[in-house]
């Protein structure tokens, strides 16, 4: 791997030890994966915030480093609400450690955004170069944006942060960016309402997909859509770009070639049977966090009623301080909506035994990351289930 004469001096420890740990590490991955160079991000996103996913010895890591990021950085959400720990049952010598963790990133410069949406705080350009971690933010930078980023680990988003470059391999290079597959989804409305739920699109398609780019046909699902399919994409498989035709930015440049591709159907009534009704004793929405237009409708699906399960909405802290009044307005149905965490990174879900939620990303993690069954449905139904509405 070429390196540059500064690239050199880190490696050789003159500007500090964590700066030469975090160069060795960007080495060593770019290595690994046969990188030529290290090319510039214009942002990074760090995963590995939660204290209930670094556990202590992620923590001891942590503290270890003394350094600060050179590029934007914004970080991915934590296992708790910052402000609202105590109103929301957090035990407390788990606070004390996320604040350690918050207390580092803050050291090192990171934006302590605490959000899986980073686009919608620090939007990227087509073409950008980036060093994100958060698989469902991935996603839909390459697909929806056009920009590129490899699925980064923590470690490697962190080193990515605090020197400003990394590896030059994957999908930072074109010709990784190429689909290998074809999934015809036919039937498929806009709307996104009953059997059309792009959440549950995205499980089918990433469970065929596994890690490869899939070109999908069949659909013109909107960036909300797109969102939520995104994020299910790679929970359920590790799909980190994918292209829509005709709707997203480099789906025209691989239309030729994706004749000659392996072509799998994906039917409504394959998604029908992902949202079987099952009796829940909670919902969560907001995976991955709620922009505030999806707050918007949040709000209208509950005017007027009282929530008779408990509700949690989540989002980002600029979204909520953004969005008062709406807000106020969710929470006067006796929802929550909670900044800075997620029904997955926090211990929000442990005394639920199942949970309903509207996302196929948290339909994929709710079972093995909180303990709990889990039930699909889309925002409606969630909201429904909440107020003990009946359906129309
Ligand atoms: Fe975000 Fe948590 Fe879902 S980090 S994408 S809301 S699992």
């Amino acid at each position: 791997m070429e390196l540059t004469r500064e690239e050199e001096e880190i490696l050789a420890g003159r500007e500090g030890e964590t700066r030469q740990r975090m160069m060795e590490l960007l080495v060593g991955l770019g290595r690994v994966f046969s990188a030529s160079r290290l090319v510039p991000v214009a942002s990074a996103q760090v995963s590995g915030a939660s204290y209930k996913t670094i556990g202590r010895w992620g923590l001891a890591w942590l503290e270890s480093l003394d350094a600060e990021v050179t590029v934007p950085t914004i970080l991915n959400p934590v296992g708790m609400d910052r402000e609202r720990w105590r109103e929301a049952g957090i035990p407390p010598d788990f606070a004390e450690n996320q604040e350690r963790v918050l207390a580092v990133y803050r050291r090192l410069g990171v934006r302590l955004e605490c959000t899986c949406t980073p686009y919608e705080i620090l939007p990227p350009r087509r073409g950008d170069h980036l060093a994100w971690a958060e698989s469902s933010a991935v996603v839909y930078a390459n697909s929806v944006i056009g920009a590129r980023t490899n699925r980064e680990g923590g470690p490697g988003a962190l080193a990515a942060a605090i020197i400003g470059k990394t590896p030059c391999y994957g999908l930072h290079l074109d010709r990784e960016r190429a689909p290998r597959l074809v999934i015809r989804a036919e039937g498929f409305s806009r709307a996104g309402r009953g059997p059309d739920h792009f959440g549950a699109l995205g499980f089918l398609a990433g469970r065929i997909a596994g890690n490869r780019v899939p070109f999908l046909r069949g659909i013109r699902p909107t960036a909300g859509q797109m969102k939520a399919m995104g994020a299910a994409m790679a929970a359920s498989g590790a799909v980190a770009l994918f292209h829509v035709e005709g709707v997203t930015p480099e789906a025209e440049r691989w239309l030729p070639g994706a004749a000659g591709l392996e072509e799998y159907p994906i039917t409504p009534a394959e998604t029908e049977e992902l949202l079987r009704e099952t009796e829940v004793e909670a919902v969560a929405v907001g995976c991955p966090h709620c922009s505030p237009g999806e707050l918007a409708s949040i709000a209208r699906l509950l005017r007027g009623k009282r929530v008779i399960k408990p509700l949690f909405i989540f989002t980002s802290r600029h979204a909520i301080e953004e969005n008062r009044a709406l807000v106020e307005e969710i929470e006067a149905s006796g929802a929550r909506v909670y900044a800075d965490t997620c029904m997955v990174v926090s211990p929000l879900m442990d005394p639920f035994t199942s949970v309903m939620v509207d996302s196929g990303k948290a339909y994929a993690y709710v079972p093995s990351l909180c303990g709990a069954m889990v039930r699909l449905g889309t925002r409606e139904d969630c909201i429904r289930e909440a107020t003990g509405g009946a359906r129309e």
